[in-house]
C-alpha cells in the first residue's frame, strides 16, 4: 500500500501479525502500517510463516514462531521482530542483530499476573487440588475422612525460587509476606541485600535450594545452559515431600524424568504450566494423579494479555516509524544519536 503526500510517495511499512491478537491492537498498528493479521489464528507452517514475511519490514510474534537466521536470510525486508512475551528464547537475537533486526520482548506487564498463577499452581499441587476435584467429578465423595487428600502444607514452609528475575521476586513476597514462608533462592547473580532482607529471602547453591526447598518453583528462562536443569538426578536430591512448580519454559524440565520421579513418589506432587514439546505432552504425565496440568496460561488475565499486546505494537511502531522503542533487547541496532 503506498499514501502520497504533496511532495513524493511515501512507502508505508507492511508487518505481520502472525497469531491473532486483540483487534484493538491490531486497529492501532493499521494507524502506522499495511497490516496482515492472521485473524483466524491459522496454524502457520515455517514455510507459510516465510512466505507471508516477504516484504514485510515488521514481525508481531507470539512464543511459537521460530526467529533464526535461516528465516531472516529467506526474509531480507525484515527490520523489527517484536514479541507479545517476556520469553524469547524462540527468537535467536545474535542472528537478528547481525543482521540489524531490532528485537523486543515484553517484560514487566505480566510479572504479577504470572506470579498470581505460579502461586496458585504451587498451591493446588501442594493441596492437591486438581487430584481431589476430579475424584468429587467422578462421584466418589460419598463421606468425609480424616486422611482423604490429605497434602502438604503451603504456611510457613521453604519456598525455593530457581532463577531470581521480576517474577521470581513476585512470588518471593507472596511467599513471604502473605504466606510466613522461609524464601531460598539460586540465581547466577545474588540479590543486593536491600532486595533480599524485606524478603528474609537467602541465597544458596542450586544443591541446597533442591534439598531445602518443601515447595521450587522454577522461573529461570530457558536457554542451552538451563536445558533439562531439572531431571532424575536433581529430582532425587529433593525431599519426598516436595512440590515442583514449573512456569518458566518447557525444556528446563526434563518431563520424562519428573514423571517417573512423581510415580516413585522421589517427590509428592508436580504443577506445570509449560512442558517440553508443547501443546503436545508427555503421555505418561496425563496419567499421574499428583500433577497439575495447565496449558501455558501463565500470563493469561485479560488486562495482562492486552497490556503484552499493546507493549509489542508500541515497540514494532518505534522501530519502524523512528522512535524508541520501550522494550528493546539489542539497543546496539538503533541509530545512533
Ligand atoms: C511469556 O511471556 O514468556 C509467557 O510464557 C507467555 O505468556
Amino acid at each position: 500500500m503506498t499514501a502520497m503526500n504533496a511532495m513524493s510517495p511515501v512507502t508505508v511499512p507492511r508487518v505481520l501479525v502472525a497469531r491473532q491478537v486483540f483487534p484493538e491492537v491490531v486497529a492501532r498498528l493499521r494507524l502506522h502500517f499495511d497490516v496482515c493479521s492472521n485473524d483466524d489464528d491459522d496454524a502457520w507452517s515455517r514455510a507459510q510463516l516465510i512466505e507471508r514475511l516477504q516484504g514485510c519490514a515488521g514481525a508481531f510474534i507470539t512464543t511459537g514462531e521460530r526467529i533464526d537466521a535461516a528465516l531472516l536470510d529467506a526474509c531480507p525486508d525484515l527490520r523489527a521482530v517484536c514479541t507479545l512475551a517476556v520469553g524469547y528464547n524462540n527468537i535467536d537475537v545474535a542472528a537478528c542483530t547481525a543482521r540489524g533486526v531490532l528485537v523486543s520482548n515484553a517484560p514487566d506487564v505480566l510479572t504479577e499476573t504470572t506470579a498470581d498463577l505460579g502461586f496458585a499452581l504451587m498451591m493446588a499441587a501442594a493441596r492437591r487440588m486438581s487430584e481431589a476435584e476430579r475424584s468429587l467429578r467422578r462421584g466418589e465423595w460419598t463421606r468425609w475422612s480424616v486422611d482423604q487428600f490429605c497434602g502438604q502444607d503451603v504456611f510457613g514452609a521453604t519456598l525455593g525460587i530457581l532463577g531470581m528475575g521480576r517474577i521470581g521476586q513476585a512470588i518471593a513476597r507472596r511467599g513471604a509476606l502473605g504466606f510466613g514462608m522461609k524464601v531460598v533462592y539460586h540465581n547466577r547473580s545474588r540479590l543486593p541485600d536491600d532486595q533480599e532482607a524485606p524478603l528474609g529471602a537467602r541465597w544458596v547453591s542450586k544443591l541446597e535450594l533442591l534439598r531445602e526447598a518443601d515447595h521450587l518453583v522454577l522461573v529461570l528462562p530457558y536457554s542451552p545452559a538451563s536445558h533439562h536443569a531439572i531431571g532424575a538426578a536433581e529430582l532425587a536430591e529433593m525431599k519426598p515431600t516436595a512440590t515442583l512448580t514449573n512456569i518458566a519454559r518447557g525444556g528446563i524440565v526434563d518431563d520424562a524424568a519428573l514423571a517417573v520421579a512423581l510415580r516413585q513418589g522421589v517427590i509428592a506432587a508436580a504443577g506445570l504450566d509449560v512442558y517440553e514439546n508443547e501443546p503436545a505432552l508427555h503421555p505418561a504425565l496425563l496419567e499421574l494423579p499428583n500433577v497439575v496440568l495447565l496449558p501455558h496460561i501463565g500470563s493469561a488475565s485479560r488486562p495482562t494479555r492486552l497490556a503484552m499486546a499493546n507493549l509489542a505494537a508500541d515497540n514494532l511502531i518505534a522501530a519502524l516509524t523512528g522512535g524508541a522503542p520501550p522494550t528493546v533487547l539489542n539497543p546496539e541496532v538503533l541509530p545512533r544519536g
